[in-house]
C-alpha cells in the first residue's frame, strides 16, 4: 500500500458555471472548471493536483500523439434526491483502465490515485453535476505516454488526468445503424477490448461513410469473416430476440462495457433469460425478417441505452418495433436511472456517494 499523497488544489479565479444552461448543454463541448492531473516519473506517481481546466503543455514528440499510446474511460456522476452526488460503478472503470493500460504498455494507475483524484475533483466541481431530468456529469479519465521520444518503445513517463462535462442525452432520437462487412473495428489479438484511442479514431471514417448514406452508426462485425456481430458504434449491442436478452459474448475484440454488464445484471435480477454468445449476421437477419427481434439497442456510458430504429444490410433497412413498444429497454432505462439518482434501492452496490 502506497502512502496517501496530498492533492494540491489550485482553484479557478473565474468560474464558468453561470454561463452554462444544463437543459441545453451539448454533449462533450462544455467542460467543468477544474481538472485532475498526476504525473508518473522515475517509476512513481507524483505531483497530484487539481488545476483550472485548460490546455496542456506537452512535447511535440509525445508518443501519445505519434503512436496513440493513450487510453480513456467514460463514466458518469448523477445528482441524488438530497443533493448528494452518486458516482456509478467507478471502481469498474478503474479496473478497466488498468486492463487497457496493460495492453497499451502504460503504467498502472493505483486505485487510491484514481478514486482520491476523482472524489476531490467531483467535490470541488459538485455544482457542475446537472440537476436536470436526464442530465449528468460525464467523467473522462484518461492516461497517456508523456515521454519526449520519437522512437517506439514502452514509455517511462505518463500522465493521468480527469476532465468532466455536464451533459444531457447523447442521441436525441433512436438510431439508424447498418451492418459493416468491409471495414473492421477490432480483430482477435488486437486492442478491441481496451479503451484505446486508436480503436475510436480508426472507426470514424467507416462511420462517416455510413452517415453519408443516412445512418447514424455501424454495427461492427468480426474482423476475420464479418460473420458475427460485435459492437454498435461506440457501444455494445444488445437484442431482445424471442423474449431472450441476447448480446455478443465478450472477447478480445469487444469492450467489456459497464452499461452492458449492468443491463445483463438487471435482466437476470428480473428473471429474464439472457444469453452471451456469438450472434451471426445471418441469425440476426433471419430473426429481423421473421419479426422475432422485439428490441435492439446500443449500451454505453455516454448514451446509456440507445434504441435502434432500423438495421440496414446490403441496401435493405429492417425496422424494429416502435420505441413505445419496447418494454425491456424502457424498464432498464427507467430503473437504472432511478438507481443512479438514488430514487430506488441499489441492490448491486453500484453507487459510490461523494
Ligand atoms: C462512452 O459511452 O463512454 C464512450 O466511450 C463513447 C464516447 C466515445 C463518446
Amino acid at each position: 500500500m502506497t502512502e496517501t499523497q496530498t492533492i494540491a488544489i489550485q482553484r479557478t479565479a473565474a468560474s464558468r458555471l453561470a454561463e452554462v444552461d444544463f437543459a441545453t448543454v451539448p454533449f462533450g463541448k462544455v467542460f467543468a472548471d477544474h481538472m485532475f492531473v498526476a504525473d508518473f516519473r522515475n517509476g512513481e506517481w507524483k505531483n497530484l493536483r487539481i488545476i483550472p481546466f485548460g490546455h496542456l503543455p506537452m512535447s511535440p514528440a509525445t508518443p501519445a500523439i505519434h503512436y496513440g499510446q493513450a487510453i480513456f474511460e467514460g463514466m458518469k456522476a448523477f445528482r441524488g434526491g438530497s443533493g448528494e452526488i452518486n458516482l456509478f460503478r467507478p471502481l469498474d472503470n478503474w479496473k478497466r483502465l488498468n486492463i487497457s493500460a496493460e495492453r497499451m504498455c502504460l503504467a498502472q494507475v493505483p486505485e487510491e490515485i484514481f478514486m482520491d483524484g476523482l472524489t476531490a475533483l467531483i467535490t470541488l466541481d459538485r455544482q457542475w453535476v446537472p440537476n436536470t431530468p436526464g442530465g449528468s456529469l460525464y467523467i473522462r479519465p484518461f492516461l497517456f505516454s508523456a515521454d519526449e521520444y520519437i522512437g517506439i518503445r514502452p514509455s517511462e513517463n505518463f500522465t493521468f488526468m480527469i476532465i468532466n462535462c455536464p451533459v444531457g442525452p447523447y442521441y436525441s432520437t433512436p438510431v439508424k445503424v447498418c451492418i459493416e462487412t468491409h471495414y473492421t473495428r477490432a480483430v482477435a489479438g488486437g486492442t478491441g477490448y481496451a479503451k484505446a484511442g486508436g480503436n475510436y479514431g480508426g472507426a470514424i471514417y467507416p462511420a462517416k461513410l455510413a452517415q453519408d448514406k443516412g445512418y447514424h452508426q455501424l454495427i461492427w462485425t468480426d474482423g476475420k469473416n464479418h460473420e458475427y456481430i460485435e459492437e454498435s458504434g461506440t457501444m455494445n449491442v444488445m437484442f431482445v430476440m424471442d423474449g431472450v436478452l441476447v448480446t455478443p459474448a465478450l472477447s478480445d475484440s469487444i469492450l467489456a462495457g459497464i452499461t452492458r454488464d449492468s443491463v445483463l445484471k438487471l435482466a437476470r435480477h428480473w428473471g429474464m433469460k439472457t444469453e452471451e454468445r456469438k450472434v451471426s449476421v445471418n441469425e440476426l437477419l433471419a430473426a429481423l425478417k421473421e419479426k422475432r427481434v422485439q428490441e435492439a439497442f446500443g449500451a454505453g456510458t455516454a448514451a446509456t441505452i440507445a434504441p435502434i430504429e432500423l438495421i440496414g444490410f446490403e441496401g435493405t433497412d429492417y425496422y424494429l418495433p416502435p420505441v413505445s413498444e419496447r418494454p425491456f429497454s424502457g424498464r432498464v432505462l427507467r430503473e437504472m436511472d432511478a438507481i443512479k439518482r438514488g430514487q430506488q434501492p441499489d441492490p448491486f452496490g453500484w453507487i459510490h456517494k461523494v
